[in-house]
């Protein structure tokens, strides 16, 4: 079978077809970083993948990215990231709550990532869902006044402050975070509107889960000016539902897309996936 390429839907997604990712030719190596270029998110569906292969893959697009939080990490592959609300011997084997508000993948650290590679093992029936918002449609939809007004803006990432929230809302049954840990994720800042390091387009970089300040701007106003960017961007025309199918790879642009976990009914399913995260450039 020859690999296809289908469109999604008119804003971004669009899904791979016909290849095996574990065997993938230097022209459909290619094609595939094409695609994910030019869509954001790809789903490249029905691969069969072990931990090695899952990385091996990933790190054709670049070096791997590790999460602060090892306590949900793979044991024997610190690259990925498990996200699953599976529990062994009553302790769990991933984060059970991962990404529930808009945001971009570690967006706090100096240097973010470029993408995120999330391999769906086990999908509830129904819910669990994951949403895209495209970053360019959503800064060229702004009217001049607001992008004058934006360009040049700083904004300030923190993780540990989401963190903490994510914590109270699942009734501080988040793993805790040790000191060492608080200490390595000094918030970064980054430009309000970044232009994307390989396609040379400006996209908004903002989001619900991580963007706390704005340097030079009093925290009222930047909490107003951040919320309603993102709420502006995470609007229906700007974005794509993902149903998951098994053994699907989703793998999206952190430079350009937000994205967002749809809750599930956590007593009745399972949800299991596994991450790897490729290394980025510094927003500029
Ligand atoms: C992530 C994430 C969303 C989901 O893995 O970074 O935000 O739907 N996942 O699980
Ligand atoms: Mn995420």
């Amino acid at each position: 079978m020859s690999m296809e390429i289908n469109s999604l839907g008119p804003v971004l997604g669009a899904e791979v077809v016909g290849v095996d990712v574990r065997d993938l030719s230097a022209d459909g190596f290619k094609a595939i970083h094409q695609a994910h270029l030019e869509h954001c998110v790809i789903v490249l569906r029905d691969q069969h993948l072990t931990p090695e292969e899952h990385i091996a893959f990933s790190r054709r697009f670049g070096d791997l990215d590790f999460q602060v939080l090892d306590q949900y990490s793979l044991p024997e592959h610190r690259e990925i990231l498990v996200l699953s609300n599976k529990a062994e011997d009553g302790k769990p084997l991933g984060l059970p709550d991962g990404g529930r508000r808009w945001h971009t993948d570690m967006s706090y650290n100096e240097i973010p990532p470029l993408g995120s590679l999330l391999y769906g093992l086990e999908i509830p029936p129904e819910g669990g869902q994951t949403k895209f918002a495209n970053m360019y449609a959503a800064y060229d939809a702004l009217d001049d006044e607001t992008k004058q007004r934006i360009d040049g803006l700083r904004a300030v990432h923190d993780y540990v402050h989401h963190y903490k929230d994510a914590d109270a809302k699942s009734g501080g049954k988040r793993a805790k975070m040790t000191e060492e840990q608080m200490a390595s994720l000094k918030p970064a800042v980054h430009p309000v509107v970044r232009t994307h390091p390989e396609t040379g387009r400006k996209a908004l970089y903002v989001d619900q889960g991580h963007t706390i300040a704005i340097e030079g701007m009093a925290d009222a106003d930047a909490h107003v000016l951040i919320t309603s960017l993102y709420e502006h961007a995470i609007q229906p025309q700007f974005t794509y539902t993902h149903t998951w199918r098994r053994f699907d790879v989703v793998f999206w642009d952190n430079r350009c897309v937000l994205h967002q976990a749809q809750p599930y009914d956590q007593t009745k399913y399972i949800r299991h996936m596994h991450r790897t995260t490729v290394k980025g450039t510094r927003p500029v």
